[in-house]
């Protein structure tokens, strides 16, 4: 069971590239999940942007902290099932943190959540014990699950691989932007890697244009950031399951240039 995992789709140069990308690969998957929560320009999703993902083979499309930042989300997040937010937020806010998602041959089922972080975050509550709770719920249904862990610190994404490790198939941290060399397998056979990467433009601060990162820097003040433009890469990882057990067989991490 093959899962194409794309990092972070940063605004137009992002969603060029992942759209290319899976023209010409998409069929190598029984699954592909991607990370969008900057995919309109680097702030939130779109409702098109979400319809063109899923139009061009995406199974289920995770976000992070930046999930409310287009306020047009709160149009479709809830009759969107593909679409998931951070699972740890208080129970009646918009969305799901948890979904379902058939193959592209409808013969199996992956089971996808999203987690955020709670160290140099907003506050979330504890990811841990939700990560717990949800286990079971999924289980029930698919022992294929992955989560896509959207958290700052390395110590706390390293935690949670241990904490899933022998649970469930992979954890894929996103959120920092830069691919981590540290792609394996755990013990117990959960694949991990602690960032997946970016899929933007590298010529940048984490996707944003180098003289608007600067600007901030050097001045302290609140500056406006825009998308950059140059030296476009798409950032992830593939991972194989087994299929009786939904344990990782392999994880590749990989850098596309366009
Ligand atoms: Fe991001
Ligand atoms: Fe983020």
């Amino acid at each position: 069971m093959k899962i194409l995992f794309i990092g972070d789709i940063v605004g137009n140069p992002g969603r060029v590239a992942t759209t290319q990308f899976l023209d010409e690969h998409q069929h190598k998957y029984d699954f592909i999940v991607v990370n969008g929560e900057n995919a309109a320009g680097g702030r939130g999703l779109t409702f098109d942007i979400v319809d063109q993902l899923l139009a061009s083979g995406v199974s289920a499309i995770t976000t992070g902290n930046h999930v409310w930042d287009n306020k047009d989300i709160f149009r479709f997040i809830d009759t969107t099932p593909q679409l998931i937010r951070p699972a740890n937020y208080p129970t009646d806010v918009a969305g799901r943190g948890v979904t379902i998602v058939a193959s592209t041959d409808g013969q199996t089922q992956l089971g996808v959540i999203n987690l955020a972080g709670q160290i140099f975050m907003s506050p979330y509550t504890n990811p841990f014990h939700a990560l717990n709770s949800i286990i079971p719920e999924v289980k029930a249904v698919t022992p294929y699950i992955l989560l896509d862990f959207h958290a700052e610190a390395t110590s706390e994404k390293i935690a949670m691989g241990w904490h899933a490790d022998g649970r469930i198939g992979a954890v894929i941290g996103t959120h920092t932007h830069v691919q981590t060399a540290d792609a394996r397998v755990l013990p117990q056979g959960t694949a991990y890697i602690t960032d997946a990467g970016m899929t933007g433009p590298y010529d940048s601060v984490i996707g944003t244009r180098t003289d608007d990162a600067l600007e901030r820097f050097l001045t302290m003040m609140p500056t406006r950031f825009t998308v950059a433009k140059r030296n476009v890469k798409l950032c992830g990882a593939e991972i194989e399951l087994d299929e009786q057990t939904g344990l990782a067989v392999s994880i590749m991490p990989f850098q596309h240039q366009y």
